[in-house]
């Protein structure tokens, strides 16, 4: 049979195809056992979800209920009532559907659950919400269910709320906020983790002291994965399938991507397409590889660039094209770059930091996605 392409960038990583994380595993697998709240953040795309999703699997191995809940798609409070109780759904092991619906039934007060056939006649469990009730008391109703039902199975549980910052964005966020809190607060024995990627939402969330999350959670910022863990794994996943990458290649290609590992995949992807069994894969090949990528991401780079305002646009191109010797907010910089002034470049940044485009760390800024910059710079170079 023919080798298919041992790398992915769409979904997230498990198995074999899952690069160290050794450490935060452990960290958190510790968290968990002893029932404290994390909030995990990180750039996009930095692995958090293929991270916790492991480290879950672990702790229902050990025993846990493990409860993972994506508030990606959320616009409401009822949409978040009801994303809570399916994840707890799925979370819940009780054997054949009808006994399951019962369990349902029992557990959540104020949430009627109902079942009905998917196209393909599988069972699909709806929560019908009473028209008029605030969407608030059947958050309430999850929230106490989680902790009713692991206590009626005798375990402990994880709650993990992927996205989180998008509570934030809700008509009354802190409302919810200051609910989620109050039961937080008093269930001993379930370990919360909220996750984003939003870093400034969800500092904003919980580094508030007018907001309800106020340093009520350890914080932990998820970092990048050691760039000789990343060469190896890129190495051993060409040699398992056939294919000879040299050792310094892959080290170039993680280098290329510092060390992101959403685009250390994509890039292997294109080699590992493009490249044959038949002789090393050389330097050649990964700038090919790399062009390949940067061909297939540039749809989404020139749609995002189409709506920002040109001084947005022309901040982005001075970060891209920064010398490291160059004073950020010189007149210098300000001038060659046409910025207006120093003030509207600092508040173009901002907004950029804002909308995640941007980072800031202490006084420096830099674009986030690594392959956005090559893109600004390849096609907007300033001599
Ligand atoms: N430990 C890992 N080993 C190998 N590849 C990884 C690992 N973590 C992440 N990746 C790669 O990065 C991609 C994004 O990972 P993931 O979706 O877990 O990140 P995320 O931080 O949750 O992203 P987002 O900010 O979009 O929610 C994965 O599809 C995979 O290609
Ligand atoms: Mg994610």
């Amino acid at each position: 049979m023919e080798p298919v392409n041992p790398f992915s960038f769409d979904k997230e990583a498990s198995g074999d195809g899952f690069c160290d994380r050794e450490k935060e595993t452990e960290e958190l697998l510790g968290d968990i056992r002893s029932s404290h709240n994390v909030i995990i953040f990180s750039q996009r795309r930095y692995g958090k979800t293929s991270l916790i999703k492991k480290v879950l699997n672990l702790a229902k191995q050990e025993g846990f209920l493990t409860v993972y809940v994506d508030l990606y798609h959320i616009l409401s409070e009822q949409d978040f009532a009801v994303a809570y109780a399916r994840a707890l759904t799925r979370a819940m092991e009780e054997g054949p559907v009808e006994k399951l619906f019962q369990t349902l039934r029992t557990i959540f007060s104020s949430l009627r659950p109902k079942i009905t056939l998917d196209a393909e006649g599988k069972p699909e469990f709806t929560f019908g919400l009473e028209v008029g009730r605030d969407p608030v008391m059947d958050i309430e109703d999850v929230l106490e269910s989680v902790k009713k039902y692991s206590e009626q199975k005798n375990k402990k549980a994880v709650v993990v709320f992927d996205e989180f910052q998008q509570i934030g964005q809700l008509d009354r966020a802190s409302r919810i906020e200051g609910v989620l809190r109050s039961h937080i607060q008093t269930h001993r024995n379930i370990s919360y983790i909220f996750m984003g990627s939003k870093k400034h939402l969800i500092f904003d969330l919980f580094t508030d002291t007018r907001r309800p999350f106020y340093e009520s959670a350890k914080m932990f910022p998820l970092g990048k994965i050691p760039s000789k863990e990343l060469e190896s794994f890129v190495y051993e996943r060409f040699r398992s399938t056939g294919k000879h990458l040299l050792r310094q290649v892959a080290a170039r290609l993680v280098e290329t991507c510092e060390s992101h590992p959403y685009y250390v995949q994509y890039v292997s992807h294109s080699l590992w397409e493009i490249s044959s069994a038949d002789s090393p894969i050389t330097d050649e090949d990964l700038n090919k590889a790399i062009g390949l990528t940067l061909s297939r991401t540039s749809p989404r780079y020139e749609s995002v660039w189409e709506l920002l305002p040109i001084r947005h646009r022309q901040s982005l191109i001075a970060l891209a094209n920064l010398s490291p010797g160059d004073k950020l907010f010189s007149g210098a910089v300000v001038q060659k770059y046409g910025l207006a002034s120093a003030p509207t470049f600092r508040k173009a940044l901002k907004r950029l930091v804002e909308k995640g485009l941007a980072d800031r760390d202490q006084h420096k800024y830099s674009i986030i996605d690594v392959f956005f910059e090559k893109w600004i710079r390849m096609n907007f170079a300033v001599e």
